[in-house]
């Protein structure tokens, strides 16, 4: 999970969350009743997993009865169709991200919605049309909303469901990553760690289709050879374990790929360093996410004789510093992987809104490998 970066941005990010969610519950009561008529029977049960409080998700997040305000000129009404559970919501939630919503808060970041009404002065959408979040904040976690228009983006509606709700998060992370840190040819190679992550996956079906090596490495577990096999089936070049990386075994593997020029950290502590001692002369380490919650350590010589660079991605950084178009291009080049079967969403247990709290359990159990997503 995420270190506790709430100092860095909390204040930027409060003021555009907060614009989103009152607006969004503004009029509550009021508001059902118009919901109902636009959008039908299927909407009328228009709820939404809430927090008042920061803390222990399973405790603190309540499904809750929500009224949604007019359609405004600009606004779309939307029936969200599904939208995973990622460690960000869980850090969101628990207060410790950089993101920080004012309370009561909808938990959720990402997920894909239908449009049902768009109000006179929208050009961009119409009714059917599946649209994901452009931001992070949004409160992705409940059966409707009305949103501005400007806070979403359409994507195909013939995609796969679980591909569509794991689209705007980990893919595009992964798809940056890849293209923004080295100049990475076919026949290069990727270390990266969480391998089996959405983010982890993502990386390994976009570095395939372009030639790219992947090494990947995760943790130990029973089901080790399986979860190898399944990686190897859709790219990965090789799969290791975390111990292996400090094994003299692991030079074998480097007879037959060329030494990483990026290393790709969702980890942190120990699995970081050794990502570093294994990158080429001047690579990249990248890091993005610190689930061990141990900082990363740089060993010296890897800064002396190797002249590594270390950095850092966000992509919720990445969306509010770049165009829409450009946001737009990213997603049409992934979703012409998604509908060649390239790029498919990672392993998910698809779980009704009603079974919240286990699916949030589980969703902070070590060794999951299964995504839980809300489908509506
Ligand atoms: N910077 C960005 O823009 C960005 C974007 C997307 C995601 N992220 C971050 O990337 C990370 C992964 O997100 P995701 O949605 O891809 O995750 P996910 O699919 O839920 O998977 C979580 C991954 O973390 C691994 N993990 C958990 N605890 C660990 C530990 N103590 N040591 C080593 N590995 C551990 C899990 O491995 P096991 O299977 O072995 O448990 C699994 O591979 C998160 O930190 C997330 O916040 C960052």
């Amino acid at each position: 999970m995420w270190p506790p970066l709430r100092a860095v941005c909390q204040r930027v990010c409060r003021r555009s969350v907060a614009a989103v969610l009152s607006k969004c519950f503004r009029h509550r009561d009021a508001n059902v009743s118009h919901f109902s008529h636009s959008a039908g029977r299927s909407a009328q049960a228009c709820k939404a997993l809430m927090y008042r409080n920061h803390g222990d998700p399973s405790r603190v997040v309540q499904l809750e009865d929500v009224g949604l305000p007019p359609l405004g000129a600009k606004d779309i009404l939307v029936k969200m169709l599904a939208a995973p559970i990622n460690p960000s919501d869980i850090n969101m939630i628990q207060g410790t991200y950089a993101v920080v919503p004012d309370l009561p808060a909808v938990g959720g970041n990402e997920g894909v919605a239908q449009v049902v009404e768009v109000g006179s002065q929208v050009k961009s959408l119409k009714a059917g049309d599946w649209v994901i979040p452009k931001d992070a904040g949004l409160g992705t976690w409940r059966t409707g909303a009305v949103l501005p228009e400007d806070d979403l983006i359409s994507v195909p509606n013939d995609i796969p469901l679980l591909s569509a709700a794991t689209l705007g998060v980990n893919p595009c992370t992964a798809f940056r990553m890849l293209s923004d840190f080295e100049d990475l040819k076919p026949g290069d190679s990727v270390i990266q760690n969480a391998a089996n992550s959405g983010v982890g996956q993502a990386v390994i079906q976009i570095a395939a289709a372009r030639g790219i090596n992947t090494i990947n490495v995760i943790r130990d577990r029973p089901e080790f050879t399986q979860l190898s096999y399944r990686l190897k089936a859709i790219g990965a070049s090789h799969v290791i374990k975390e111990e292996a990386l400090r094994k003299p075994e692991i030079k074998e593997l480097f007879k037959t790929c060329p030494k990483p020029k990026l290393a790709l950290n969702g980890v942190g502590g120990k699995s970081a360093t050794e990502l570093l001692r294994h990158l080429q002369v001047g690579g990249s380490m990248v890091t993005y996410g610190g689930m061990s919650k141990q900082p990363v350590t740089v060993p010296v010589s890897a800064l002396i004789f190797k002249d590594v660079k270390v950095r850092g991605f966000w992509v919720t950084q990445w969306k509010r510093d770049h165009s829409q178009g450009e946001l737009a291009s990213m997603l049409d080049e992934l979703c012409s992987l998604i509908k060649q079967g390239i790029l498919t969403a990672p392993a998910c247990t698809e779980v009704g809104l009603q079974e919240y709290r286990a699916a949030l359990d589980t969703a902070m159990q070590p060794f999951t490998s299964n995504k839980q997503v809300l489908v509506m």
